[in-house]
């Protein structure tokens, strides 16, 4: 009851690194397509991509003019398309190795277009034990004020989970901890950032340098 969607608390930030303008962007791991359809708001078109039929088959149910929805696998299928405004990712870059990825989205991406993605790091309590004991006390504040907030306005939002969270494919394990990944990141994406954010993620953000 006291539990919330962390993945829909953190869109706004992610949607807060969208260049002006986007003619086209791509959503990698959407799931069920719930960002996707917030980039649609903002973005002429969007790619959104997972690799499970099942996910693609609920988020096509949104039926959004703008948005294509398209099963593959982006370690092994050719992307949608290419010289993207701005590539977006939740919660799918600990599903695959960050040393084949990144070079794959770094190439989609026109010169000036922005990667920003999160993701769940693994644990890292010799550095991280305070964001830990925040996260924790966070999780149980925030999840109080949200469930009294919906039960005031008689229904869902306030990052309620979807009935679909449950079945979405999930890595229990992240192979990387935030310092791991900022490390093998640096070796594809020269300045990128990477850093721990509270809700058990880590943000990823990138700028691909013009010319
Ligand atoms: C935990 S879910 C997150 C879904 C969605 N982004 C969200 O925030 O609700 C991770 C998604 O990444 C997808 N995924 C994992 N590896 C992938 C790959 N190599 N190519 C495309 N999608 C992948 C999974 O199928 C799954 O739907």
């Amino acid at each position: 009851m006291l539990d919330w969607d962390h993945n829909a608390y953190y869109h706004r930030l992610l949607l807060g690194h969208l260049p002006p303008d986007p003619s086209r962007v791509l959503d990698v791991g959407c799931g069920t397509g719930g960002f996707a359809a917030e980039l649609a708001a903002r973005a002429a078109h969007v790619d959104a991509l997972d690799r499970s039929p099942e996910m693609i088959e609920q988020a096509a149910k949104r039926d959004l003019g703008n948005v294509s929805w398209v099963l593959g696998d982006v370690l092994t299928d050719p992307l949608p398309g290419r010289d993207y405004d701005g590539i977006f990712s939740i919660c799918a870059l600990h599903h695959m190795p960050l040393r084949e990825v990144l070079p794959i989205l770094s190439a989609a991406l026109r010169p000036g277009g922005v990667l920003a993605a999160i993701a769940l790091p693994r644990l890292d309590l010799f550095r991280e034990s305070h964001v830990e004991l925040a996260a924790a006390a966070g999780h149980r504040a925030l999840g109080a004020a949200y469930l009294t907030r919906r039960r005031l306005n008689g229904g869902g939002g306030f990052f309620a989970k979807e009935p679909a969270h449950d079945a979405m494919p999930m890595v229990l394990n992240p192979p990387l901890t935030t310092r791991e990944v900022a490390r093998e990141a640096a070796v594809v994406l020269p300045g990128v950032r990477v850093r721990r954010l509270v809700f058990w993620r880590y943000l990823l953000t990138w700028e691909k340098p013009a010319g």
